[in-house]
């Protein structure tokens, strides 16, 4: 069963005030790494001035910063920590293996085992191959499905804000620098529960589709067997259906989103929760198409995934715990109860403050989005800003509300109330129909932007 190494420890409503350390180790942190952190979604645009700007540790759901600060985490390594930090029977099988070795010149039985694991949890998981972000196993799949179709375009759902830093996709973005036309151009969009504007881009580009790509779904669940619609869309002309699973993959349900839905794509990638924060990713699909990456045919080979680190050990070991979890304990029913009880609680908190028309909270329980709107209802980074910083001054990091099998009802609870008292702020803030004199320092910006 779940163990919840420590008892959470967070000072009764505390207020956070000193991040002396993290503030002076951020320029040292510019100085040297682009941006200041390696991923841009924990970059300091995207959180309040006032926060904390590095962390020292984390345990379950709790997560101490530099300066000593305690926080409630939500999101969770980007949600890659479905368990929760430094969760004990991950990192122990993750260290029996380091103990074993890391790396080998030949597979070693560890790399069947978890592909086989795998292939046990996911109906549209023929055959399976390892790498070590969503990134990449999603420009592979494109790869693979150009490869078996003879095409060149792909269309992917507008509705994700991202699949992948590969220019193929950023290249649709405001962030498009050093990406040349050529490639922006093989990539078309479609919408979300809009059938008609991927039939739209087959009747434009026939036979010249490889592949369709989407997230099963994002805040909206799909509508009137839209999955099944876009299968079938593709198919009919040939191309191959890929699901990207990143997020939903676990979250969902064991058996990722498409056991949820009932529709079993060609192709999906699997990354972020299959390893509890190790690093690990898998593409994994008909055997029919994935088979043109391996040794076992006579047509044109693909060079599909070929990493070094890509089946790394202890990341395999970790994984196939991580799973074995997934399988054997209620992780899934676990993520729905928190997030429906945080749900509720958020629901009730905002609509007590008045602001429920201004702080909204969308998605599955296992997976919550909040959106922050302005006096006139517009989306609002100023907003979304003030109310970050109260839930910090409060305790809880939460750029979202994404639960962890670590997150029990007293960390749920005290969260409640953490929102309470920031929503009470956000209250005086659309009164006043401005955040001045309460934001402190400047708001959060979007990532993809063209200038600083
Ligand atoms: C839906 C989705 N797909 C793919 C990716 C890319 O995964 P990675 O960051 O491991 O490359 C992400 C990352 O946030 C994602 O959210």
């Amino acid at each position: 069963m779940k163990k919840v190494a420590e008892p959470h420890s967070v000072v009764p409503m505390a207020e956070r005030v000193c991040f002396e350390k993290s503030a002076a180790l951020r320029s040292r942190a510019h100085a040297v790494i682009p941006g200041g952190a390696h991923t841009y979604a924990k970059g300091d645009d995207q959180f309040p001035e006032r926060s904390p700007g590095f962390i020292a540790r984390g345990k379950g759901c709790h997560i101490w910063d530099v300066d000593g600060n305690e926080f409630i985490e939500y999101g969770m390594g980007l949600r890659s920590v479905t368990l929760g930090h430094a969760y004990a029977s991950v990192i122990e099988a993750a260290y029996r293996q380091m103990l074993q070795g890391n790396n080998f010149n030949r597979p070693a039985l560890l790399e069947l085992e978890c592909a086989e694991m795998l292939q046990s949890l996911v109906p549209g998981a023929e055959m399976v191959k390892f790498a070590k972000d969503g990134s990449t196993i999603l420009t592979a799949g494109i790869k693979l499905a150009r490869a078996y179709t003879g095409r060149t375009l792909v269309a992917v759902c507008s509705e994700s804000p991202f699949y992948s830093y590969n220019d193929w996709f950023i290249g649709l973005t405001q962030m498009d620098s050093g990406i040349p036309p050529v490639t922006r151009s093989m990539t078309l969009t479609f919408d979300y529960n809009d059938i008609g504007s991927l039939e739209r881009l087959f009747a434009r580009f026939p036979g010249q589709i490889a592949m369709v790509l989407m997230e099963p779904t994002r805040l909206i669940d799909p509508q009137d067997g839209f999955l099944q619609k876009v299968r079938e869309v593709a198919h009919r002309d040939g191309a191959v259906f890929m699901l990207d699973e990143t997020i939903t993959g676990f979250r969902f349900h064991r058996g990722g989103a498409q056991s949820v839905f009932g529709v079993t794509p060609d192709l999906s990638c699997f990354g972020k929760a299959m390893a509890n924060g190790f690093s690990l990713s898998a593409l994994v699909g008909r055997s029919e198409i994935m088979q043109l990456g391996g040794l076992q045919h006579d047509k044109e080979r693909v060079f599909l995934l070929s990493t070094t680190h890509g089946a790394e050990y202890p990341a395999l070991a970790a994984a196939l715990e991580t799973m074995r979890i997934y399988r054997d304990e209620p992780v899934i029913e676990h993520l729905y109860r928190a997030g429906e009880r945080l749900r509720q609680g958020f629901l009730d908190a905002v609509a007590d403050a008045g602001v429920h028309d201004h702080l909204t909270i969308a998605g599955r329980p296992c997976n919550l989005l909040y959106g922050t709107r302005d006096h006139d209802g517009n989306p609002s980074q100023e907003f979304r800003t003030l109310f970050l910083q109260e839930l910090i001054r409060w305790g809880v990091l939460a750029p979202s509300f994404i639960v962890s099998y670590s997150h029990d009802d007293s960390d749920i609870d005290y969260t409640i109330e953490a929102i309470r008292r920031a929503a009470a702020v956000y209250a005086q803030a659309i009164d006043a129909r401005s955040t001045d004199g309460l934001l402190i320092g400047r708001p959060t910006r979007p990532v993809y932007r063209r200038y600083n």
